[in-house]
């Protein structure tokens, strides 16, 4: 058996998307900016895409979303076309983020640093959460950006993107949100919360890779971040990617359809995995569960290093995913558990298990199993180094396997 529970990094595309993408490889293939019936053919299909992305996350209007080659291009757009309108033509020069953003926000952060930019990066509590209070006292008049993902990519955990909205709203700063972990696995409802901006990325629910979203309220002002074609009323150029558009309609309309019902299915397998596995001693798991996103795990156990474990369940044809690396002198601790107060241990076992709307209880089953044996397998590995070598860390030592 093979078991995928890697979910947050990438999903498989739905069978369903993968066949309404198709003609538009090869029968709806013309350039939906050529005036000939080639390339206008594709005109319908694109617009029900953007109806079904605007429908789905509640936007008020269809012009309001943007496709972009990727979350990473929606979040450097954001940050960096915020930059050049209100930082450097304008009389504001700070940003506020987290700690713990995705690096398409933090890496660009840094290179904004390096132009003179000021960032705050928000410390969050021991659930992984930026406070809405945090927020408040750490905006000036200067500020001219608040950004914070929705639902974290390693936790899960979700931020209260509602009460710093308003917070935003009446500091009159603009506010943009990642929601690429929010969307598919809890309601993303851009007219019941207030925010400028928001990032979407296909491939995280079920669509297809290479194609995200941007959602700018009210199609506010934002420079480009790419100039050259004025694809999409010359707010993002760029040969339009017809197939990755209709994927990305669908496959958001698929993952927001009977939301409730499919997110209690998912979390009954993840609550039953995560209830399973805590049984193991010395185990723990980041985040309250009623406030995390329902098919993601963190879980962490002591004594055994994640690189490891990983290892162990890839030999177990399970995928799962850790945020610590492994190299030969240097072991990299989850930024994300230290950040939420880990010990320097602890941030070393972290296992990320995500799973979708197509993991079955089977293969919940056989992971339960595995990870059970793994555990005691790790665990006896280190206790014989331990005794071997009783001079170093146990976390080295169980890196040092592979
Ligand atoms: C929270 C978050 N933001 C942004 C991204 C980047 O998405 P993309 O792969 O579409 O660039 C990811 C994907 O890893 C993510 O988890």
């Amino acid at each position: 058996m093979q078991v995928y529970l890697d979910n947050n990094a990438t999903t498989m595309c739905d069978p369903l998307v993968v066949e309404a993408m198709q003609p538009f490889f090869s029968e709806l293939y013309g350039n939906p900016n050529s005036l000939h019936k080639f390339g206008t053919a594709s005109h319908p299909a694109i617009t029900k895409a953007i109806d079904q992305v605007y429908t789905a996350i509640n936007a008020a209007d269809a012009d309001d979303i943007i496709f972009t080659s990727c979350a990473t291009e929606s979040n450097n757009w954001v940050l960096q076309s915020v930059f050049t309108d209100h930082i450097v033509n304008g009389d504001k020069n700070h940003i506020v983020t987290t700690e713990v953003e995705h690096p398409s926000v933090l890496s660009t952060c840094k290179f904004l640093e390096e132009q003179g930019v000021k960032v705050t990066y928000l410390p969050v509590n021991d659930q992984g959460i930026v406070e809405a209070h945090t927020v408040k006292s750490f905006i000036t008049e200067k500020t001219a950006l608040v950004s914070i993902m929705w639902a974290s990519n390693e936790t899960g955990m979700i931020n209260p993107i509602g009460e710093i909205g308003e917070i935003c709203k009446e500091k009159g700063v603009l506010f943009h949100s990642d929601a690429v972990q929010a969307v598919g696995k809890i309601p993303v409802d851009l007219q019941g919360v207030h925010v400028d901006f928001v990032s979407f990325s296909a491939h995280k629910f079920h669509g297809p890779k290479g194609i995200g979203a941007l959602y700018i309220k009210d199609s506010q002002a934002l420079s480009p971040l790419l100039h050259g074609g004025e694809q999409m009323d010359g707010r993002r150029s760029g040969t339009l990617n017809v197939p990755s558009i209709v994927g990305m309609g669908l496959a958001m309309e698929l993952a927001t359809k009977d939301l409730e019902n499919t997110m209690a299915k998912i979390r009954a397998k993840r609550d039953y995995l995560e209830d399973e596995l805590i049984k193991l001693s010395d185990t723990f798991v980041v985040g309250d569960r009623d406030n995390r996103t329902p098919n993601t795990i963190l879980i962490s156990i002591r004594g055994v290093e994640g690189e490891g474990m990983l290892w162990d369940l890839n030999n177990g044809q399970i995928g799962a995913s850790t945020g610590s690396a492994c190299a030969s002198a240097d072991l990299e601790a989850n930024t994300v558990m230290l950040a939420i107060g880990a010990d320097n241990e602890l941030a070393h076992t972290g296992i990320r298990l995500s799973l979708s709307r197509f993991t079955t209880d089977e293969e919940i089953e056989y992971t339960i199993n595995h990870f059970k044996e793994a555990v005691a397998r790790l665990r006896a590995i280190s206790s014989s180094f331990a005794k071997q070598a009783p001079t170093k860390g146990g976390e080295a030592q169980a890196c040092e396997m592979h």
